[in-house]
């Protein structure tokens, strides 16, 4: 009997080509067991990458819409890597029933990884059984547990999407998700939000060697940051309402500017103003948008920079949709995304949920 996965609880499995036939004794198992589960993929044997489905089951977990997930390839470490690199979740990589039960009952494991190449499928049964039925201990492992996601200031969610979840940034952040927060408060908050998230994205930006006289002696250093380095390019309107803050913190950055809206009906991203700096091939560049919502808008406005010559690229924005990310980085797989924080999915209009409404009307008082 299952005792540790109540009945209204999902679990997402997905595995690679190798894990194939192991996901399908997996789907055995919990259909026998009546537990509802979405088969993720792959379902055919052609080759695929484990990434792929390690994201899509591991970003289930990570945003709570399951309770936890099954991986199979065929060592399971590809899977495991990719896994933990969500937030709240706790992979493990299990080959015996032991493990299965130690990866539950002190590690609060909440994706379960199987090594289809190492893994006879009678076994594949029983750690799955094993994995399903055993209880957290709690007590010291808590104490464990919490330690291992104690959060960094920079998570990475997936290699190109960074959410800087320092809490001054989260606080701020539930300031302005208040409908009660006026227009005031919110500029002057999202003004604060965008010079914190700046110190994190200029972490890279390259420095050169500068002579100082110091009150006692000439001296060189190699930490001096020159005007041409770096181009702003705000999404009117609501990236205006970034753009204070971060030229608080990088006041030698290019600005440019590039109108984009949504379409309400059709949501497609409609364009009606670009001026970018002359020289983008040889700076960094920083589109903001406080939303990525469907994530057209980043899309068109990054298809821009780069027609203009940019080769190095990140996306700021306060709110990322999960679509807007997936959007993002399939048509800019090199753009990293950098963002306070990821909610939980749009809704049928395209805005975010729980989001904080719309930026530029809550920026600029026009509703
Ligand atoms: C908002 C926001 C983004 C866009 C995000 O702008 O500032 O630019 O929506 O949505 P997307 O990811 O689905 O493209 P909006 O169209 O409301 O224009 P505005 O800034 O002029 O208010
Ligand atoms: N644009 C916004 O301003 N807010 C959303 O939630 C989505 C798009």
């Amino acid at each position: 009997m299952v005792t540790t996965v109540p009945e209204r609880q999902r679990i997402a499995i997905g595995a690679d080509h190798a894990g194939l036939e192991a996901k399908r004794q997996v789907g055995r198992v919990l259909q026998d067991k009546g537990i509802p589960f979405d088969d993720l993929g792959t379902h055919t044997p052609a080759s695929v990458d484990y990434p792929d489905y390690a994201q899509v089951v591991a970003g289930k977990v990570s945003r709570g819409e399951v309770e936890r997930g099954i991986l199979i390839c065929g060592s399971g470490i590809g899977m495991s890597i990719a896994a933990n690199r969500f937030p709240r979740v706790r992979a493990a990589l299990c080959t015996t029933e032991e493990m299965a039960r130690l990866s539950r009952q002190h590690n609060d494991s909440n994706v379960l990884v199987l090594a289809a190449r190492l893994t006879p499928l009678d076994d594949v049964s029983r750690i799955v059984d094993a994995w399903l039925v055993a209880p957290f201990e709690g007590g010291r492992h808590s104490r464990r547990v919490e330690k291992v996601e104690t959060p960094c200031d920079r998570r990475f969610v997936h290699s190109m999407v960074t959410i800087i979840d320092h809490p001054m940034i989260q606080h701020k952040l539930t300031v302005i998700r208040d409908e009660a927060c006026d227009t005031k408060v919110f500029r002057e908050v999202v003004d604060e939000i965008s010079s914190l998230m700046a110190y994190e994205i200029t972490r890279d930006i390259p420095t050169d060697d500068k002579q100082v006289r110091t009150p006692m002696k000439m001296t060189v250093t190699g930490k001096y940051v020159r005007g041409g380095r770096v181009g702003i390019v705000p999404i009117l309107r609501a990236g205006l309402g970034m753009i204070h803050g971060i030229l608080k913190v990088i006041p030698m950055a290019a600005v440019g500017h590039i109108g984009i809206y949504r379409d309400h009906d059709t949501l497609k991203p409609v364009e009606y103003y670009c001026k970018l700096p002359g020289h983008c091939e040889d700076l960094s560049i920083i589109v903001v948008d406080p939303m990525l919502a469907t994530g057209g808008s980043a899309v068109a406005a990054i298809d821009y920079v780069k027609k203009r010559g940019a080769k190095r690229i990140k996306f700021n924005c306060i709110l990322a949709a999960p679509e807007g990310i997936e959007r993002l980085t399939a048509a800019h797989p090199d753009v990293e995304i950098v963002a306070a924080g990821i909610d939980e999915r749009l809704n049928e209009v395209g805005y975010i949920l729980p989001g904080l409404g719309d930026a530029g009307d809550r920026l600029f008082g026009t509703k």
